[in-house]
């Protein structure tokens, strides 16, 4: 057992106001794991007699445990390149993605680059991450390798693409069918690891790409559809020049039934109503990347027209164009992105997108995502003070929410003291590492 301060949401909610009724906070708490699940979470005076020996447990009084953090949406390819300086989008890609990319053609590389990116993942306290690799199949071999040794829940899948990008790394419809189908008979549902088709976007997808997608996803019904979405003015217009016959950014995709359950949209800045109607009938979900959309000059995200339409989304982090695989300097990003748009993102929303929503969004909120009984067990054991500022600032605050928001505003990954994954610490900072 582990004995700590605890706080999750127990049900998935839209509003502020129906989150803050189902959150739950535990100053004393006692968690019991059945191996790899959650067997109980209880405050400390009706857990203590269910000890074998009353010092039977994991003392972590002096931490915050809170479930792992689920992000929704990036790149391990682009772990190699965060902070490529000076472009947007469009010319971003041109100039430091397809290059960098090119190398996971060779599967040292991408096995190299898989376990640093885990390392990163679990250092941040990142336990389920929906995942770009690159067109080569070797990539997501290397990945879901790394992914299924660690004991991970991951969701990952090869690029799909065919046109407006290098001949290096584009392929034909057939080659991508192929190739995809055959990753997806290797992995998804092995163990932890699922499935998600990825077409890159639809600049560079043709519509016999496309249509091969299609076939994917009516052949594995139960596989995710993982793309970009109205990230950028100029893509935004490039995609009604490529695609004149369809009426929005998300109608193409639509067209191709590429929306619904398990779908889920990167970014989603410049949507027209109707396709805000379309991701909520739908039931699609997007991922919003603050980190990312700043860096890149891409835009705001509307949070309070997501929480008005009721289209389900969770936080990305979107590594290479986002600049941090941490949570907590995501969900800081987050915040400012709504201020700039005078919505108030709560501290127990912030937190909420960041495990149970994100779960919610990528539809695996049966399994992960709080502290319910029967649930997996991948949580994140914070230290919430470990600066001089973080320390002052701590003991004046008032309540968990206060703590929270502290920690999101000015925290990062020194504040990650453990991360479990099912059921066992899969990562633990060095005390060095912090003193250092
Ligand atoms: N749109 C198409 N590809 C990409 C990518 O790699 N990163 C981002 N941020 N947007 C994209
Ligand atoms: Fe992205």
């Amino acid at each position: 057992a582990i004995r700590g301060q605890f706080f999750d949401i127990a049900k998935v909610g839209a509003s502020p106001e129906a989150l803050k009724a189902n959150a739950r906070h535990l100053d004393d708490g006692l968690l019991f794991l059945n191996g790899g699940t959650i067997a109980a979470l209880l405050p400390w005076e009706e857990g203590r007699g269910l000890l074998r020996h009353e010092t039977d447990y994991l003392d972590s009084r002096d931490k915050l445990i809170l479930p792992g953090f689920v992000d929704t949406h990036l790149h391990y390819p682009q772990t190699e390149m965060i902070g490529a300086y000076g472009e947007q989008l469009l010319e971003w890609l041109e100039t430091y993605t397809f290059p960098v990319e090119s190398q996971y053609q060779c599967r040292d590389h991408a096995a190299r680059m898989s376990a640093f990116f885990l390392s990163q993942l679990l250092s941040n306290g990142t336990t389920t991450a929906l995942v770009f690799g690159t067109v080569h199949p070797q990539s997501v071999d290397a990945l879901f390798s790394a992914a299924e040794h660690v004991g991970m829940r991951m969701i990952a899948g090869k690029v799909m693409m065919d046109r407006n990008a290098p001949e290096y790394l584009t392929e034909t419809p057939e080659q991508s069918y192929r190739q995809t189908r055959e990753l997806i008979l290797r992995w998804h549902k092995r163990g932890r690891l699922n499935y998600a088709l990825t077409p890159r976007f639809a600049p560079t997808s043709s519509p016999e790409l496309l249509a091969a997608v299609q076939k994917l996803r009516e052949e594995f019904p139960d596989t995710w559809v993982h793309t970009h979405l109205s990230e950028n003015s100029s893509e935004v217009d490039w995609v009604k020049a490529l695609w004149p016959e369809h009426a929005s950014y998300l109608g193409v995709y639509h067209h191709y039934n590429l929306t619904g359950k398990r779908s889920v949209f990167a970014h989603g800045i410049h949507l027209q109503e109707c396709e805000w109607d379309c991701l909520h009938e739908t039931d699609s979900s997007l991922a919003f990347c603050p980190t990312s959309n700043l860096f890149l000059g891409s835009g705001l995200f509307n949070l309070k027209q997501c929480q008005h339409k009721q289209v389900r989304m969770g936080i990305g982090t979107d590594v290479g164009a986002g600049t941090t695989f941490n949570m907590l300097q995501t969900l800081a990003e987050a915040y400012k992105v709504a201020q700039l748009q005078s919505y108030r993102l709560s501290a127990c929303e912030a937190f909420y997108h960041a495990t149970l929503g994100g779960a919610h969004a990528l539809d695996l909120d049966g399994k992960i995502g709080n502290f319910q009984t029967g649930k997996e067990a991948d949580f994140v054991i914070l230290d919430p003070v470990v600066t001089p500022l973080q320390k002052l600032r701590y003991a004046s605050s008032r309540d968990i929410y206060e703590k929270l928001f502290i920690l999101m505003t000015l925290g990062d990954d020194r504040n990650i003291w453990q991360t479990w994954i099912d059921g066992k610490c899969a990562w633990q900072r060095d005390a060095l590492e912090v003193a250092a």
